[in-house]
């Protein structure tokens, strides 16, 4: 694993080009002071012209993608195949709850995707609601959002997103993330060491002024 916390950014699907690289002006910088990870996972559309301008400017973020195809490359219009991005991702988010309420992801389809992203060498950050979701193989990084908690501004309480870990970690030698409502103002009492391990945001990775607070904070 990288250097902890992990601290990732969900940009779902929001910002055009011209955004997206304004975002990293901003946030590039500051990555390269953050003493863990910093991932940013825009739109694909967006993650080779990302890419390079990342390695260009030398910054120390990584890139994610938000998803990948349950298939390899072949006759999938529409889909994005893990070896298609395996140069350009380290990692990838795979069961977010929105992708498995508005897409029916399931578990036999998400082994897939994973199985896939390992064997492009990409990570995946597989999302979890509660620690009774099932984990499948080869997962590493596991992020525990409730779905109450996203894009809602209400956050579970860091003594149950720290037991929801201690269960996650149990089962294995997992990293264990926390998603939902986080903000600069709470991922401080989140996160901490050898407990949880960072942080997944959505809403306020956006406005990348939200998201340097949550750099600021976001150490144990
Ligand atoms: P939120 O989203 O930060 O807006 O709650 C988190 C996520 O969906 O990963």
């Amino acid at each position: 694993m990288n250097d902890l916390p992990l601290v990732i950014a969900n940009l779902k699907a929001n910002k055009t080009w011209d955004d997206l690289s304004s975002w990293m002006n901003e946030i590039g910088p500051k990555a390269d002071n953050f003493v863990g990870t910093v991932v940013m996972c825009p739109s694909y559309p967006f993650l080779a012209a990302a890419a390079v301008k990342i390695k260009s400017a030398g910054w120390k973020i990584k890139l994610g993608s938000q998803d990948l195809s349950k298939f390899e490359q072949g006759a999938y219009t529409g889909e994005v195949a893990a070896g298609q991005i395996a140069d350009l991702v380290d990692y990838a988010i795979i069961g977010h709850s929105e992708r498995r309420q508005n897409f029916g992801e399931d578990d036999y389809n998400l082994a897939r995707k994973v199985q896939n992203a390992k064997g492009a060498g990409i990570e995946p950050i597989f999302c979890v609601g509660g620690a009774e979701t099932i984990i499948v193989e080869g997962v590493e990084i596991v992020a525990y959002e409730p779905i109450f908690a996203i894009g809602t501004g209400k956050t579970d309480t860091p003594e149950n997103a720290w037991n929801v870990s201690g269960e996650v970690k149990r089962k294995g030698r997992f990293t264990v993330i926390y998603g939902g409502s986080v903000s600069g103002e709470n991922v401080g009492a989140f996160i901490k060491k050898d407990v949880l391990d960072g942080v997944l945001v959505g809403t306020n990775s956006l406005d990348p002024q939200n998201f340097i607070k949550i750099l600021n904070s976001a150490n144990y």
